[in-house]
């Protein structure tokens, strides 16, 4: 009995195993009910009277011995596992929380998405214009008010250069370089000369649409608005059109929805008359066509154009446009789950 004890003892100095299945077995080899040390344990009885104190010490201790070397190796093997699998070692020692997207940019995507499912594809113009683009070949008047040094900035003093006022500067840079048909959707930064306040800003965001071919008529205006306003803000949104007035659109008009706060029954956000506004459109004015080379007399076409800035006043009752560049964490962390 001595001499197994002995080797026994050697035997468990010197276990590995590499998963936990191996241990297992070891655990069962050695001390399951039948394993070897129970088995010493069941011929104790057998060992003579004056042996009896000397053995079982030892074999006390080969039961011990062979527990904590269970134990030990476990410990290693769930160790080694979190090391392999569990833990990044990519990443960085203090926990990095990520950015979210801009409300803007997040409406934005929304817009340009709606209008990709119509065909339109997303033009770009700069934000730094020449009058031609933003004011003369949309067909305002020399003396607009819009061209004032009190409305517009200019820049250098040059009466030529300036920010851009609107995105409808990116339908004529388009239309100058194009012949139909054109299909796009220009979204970008625009420049007023405001005092800032909760309603008003010196840069703000537009979307503009333009859609030019032979045909094109008023209703197809008014389709995509509505597929524009129940994508954007429900299957159930409403849409009313009101005569207006543009430069560069003949006939204008001016879209309301009904308002998505009350569903049209009339609540303080829609000041009880169920309709909020939300874009200007119209046919495009012939004098625009013709002042881009486009024969007007064989194509016609519809623009829209809107704030992005409102569109998400609309959507997410953003009551302060100041919030929009303030950079404040908290308000920009409300939109995670818009994205
Ligand atoms: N450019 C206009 C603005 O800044 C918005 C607009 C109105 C664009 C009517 C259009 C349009 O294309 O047809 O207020």
């Amino acid at each position: 009995m001595l001499d197994i004890i002995k080797r026994l003892k050697e035997e468990i100095g010197a276990l590995t195993a590499s998963d936990l299945n191996e241990l297992e077995s070891l655990r069962i080899k050695y001390l399951s009910k039948k394993g070897e040390i129970t088995s010493l344990f069941n011929e104790f009885r057998n060992v003579p009277a004056e042996q009896k104190r000397e053995v079982g010490k030892l074999l006390n201790e080969l039961k011990d011995e062979a527990l904590q070397k269970i134990n030990s190796l476990k410990e290693r093997i769930s160790d080694n596992k979190q090391t392999d699998t569990e833990i990044d070692l990519t990443r960085s020692a203090y926990p990095v929380k990520l950015g979210t997207r801009h409300p803007i940019s997040i409406v934005k995507n929304e817009i340009c998405d709606i209008f990709g499912k119509l065909g339109f594809s997303i033009a770009e113009g700069p934000e730094i214009e020449d009058d031609w683009h933003v004011f003369s070949s949309l067909n305002f008047p020399e003396d607009h008010p819009a061209r004032d040094m009190q409305d517009t900035f200019f820049i250098q003093r040059s009466p030529d250069v300036l920010l851009r006022t609107h995105t409808s500067s990116v339908q004529t840079r388009v239309m100058g370089k194009t012949q139909p048909p054109i299909r796009i959707i220009c979204p970008g930064r625009v420049y007023r000369n405001e005092a800032i306040s909760a309603r008003a800003h010196c840069f703000f965001h537009q979307v503009e649409a333009l859609y030019v071919d032979k045909n094109v008529t008023f209703a197809d205006l008014k389709q995509a608005l509505l597929f524009f306003a129940k994508e954007m803000f429900g299957a159930n949104t409403k849409i009313r059109l009101r005569p207006s007035y543009f430069p560069f659109t003949e006939p204008s008009a001016e879209m309301d929805i009904s308002c998505n706060l009350c569903g049209g029954k009339g609540c303080s956000f829609c000041k009880g008359t169920g309709w909020v506004e939300i874009l200007g459109c119209g046919m495009v004015d012939p004098n625009v066509l013709e002042a881009c080379g486009i024969d007007s007399k064989v194509y016609t076409g519809y623009a829209l154009g809107m704030g992005i800035e409102r569109v998400t006043n609309l959507k997410y009752q953003v009551k302060d446009l100041r919030m929009f560049s303030e950079n404040d964490k908290r308000f920009l962390e409300e939109f995670e789950a818009a994205l």
